[in-house]
């Protein structure tokens, strides 16, 4: 698949069938990963794959959290987190969570912030080479510290996380701004 086609066929993947996804691609796609461009070439990327019943106990961490918590007004005006609880049965029902932890740095956050998200969308587009289905998640951000700790890695924060698994789905494309709407031209 070329670039372009790669880029338009891509669609977040919400229903992921049994299926095991092999060492092999999940490896090739992490590469891919390890592959993007980074501010400062800093990398700030770690990748902890979790499955089974690892992977079940981050979702339930996240299920916990919307139970638990009365989140503020203004959160849940814009929904913020209204997501939480969906993602989390995603991650339940998909083989592979890959999760994107970055060195604690706040002298670095823009910068490694970018770089994530580079090396992520560079996931999400191999995978769609691959034939598998991604969902990239933030969700995981209301249990980012507990999770870390679940892992060892209090040193660490989590980014977000990218649900990785054969897709039982085939969304249609998803609405875009026109590109008219959102480019503007100084032409001198
Ligand atoms: C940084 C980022 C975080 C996201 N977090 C979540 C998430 O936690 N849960 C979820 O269901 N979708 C999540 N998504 C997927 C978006 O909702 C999705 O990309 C958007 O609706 C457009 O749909 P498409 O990816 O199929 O084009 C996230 C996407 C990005 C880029």
């Amino acid at each position: 698949m070329n670039t372009i086609e790669s880029i338009e066929k891509r669609r977040s993947i919400r229903n992921f069938k049994n299926d095991e996804i092999s060492k092999e691609i999940v490896e090739d796609i992490l590469n891919c990963g390890r592959l993007a461009p980074s501010a400062k070439n800093r990398q700030p990327w770690y990748f902890v794959i979790v499955k089974g019943k690892t992977k079940d106990r981050i979702a339930d961490l996240m299920i916990d959290y919307t139970n638990n918590n009365d989140d503020t007004i203004e959160r849940k005006r814009i929904g913020y987190a209204s997501s939480v609880n969906p993602t989390a049965n995603v991650i339940k029902q998909v083989p592979i969570l890959v999760l994107i932890l970055r060195e604690k740095n706040d002298n670095w956050i823009v910068g490694d912030n970018l770089s994530i998200g580079a090396c992520v969308e560079n996931m999400c587009l191999r995978a769609t080479d691959l034939g598998i289905g991604s969902l990239w998640i933030r969700d995981t951000v209301y249990v980012a510290s507990d999770v870390a700790k679940m892992l060892g890695h209090e040193a660490m924060e989590l980014n977000c996380a990218l649900a990785l698994g054969y897709a039982n789905q085939k969304p249609k494309q998803r609405a875009r701004k026109d590109l008219k709407d959102i480019i503007e031209w100084y032409d001198e």
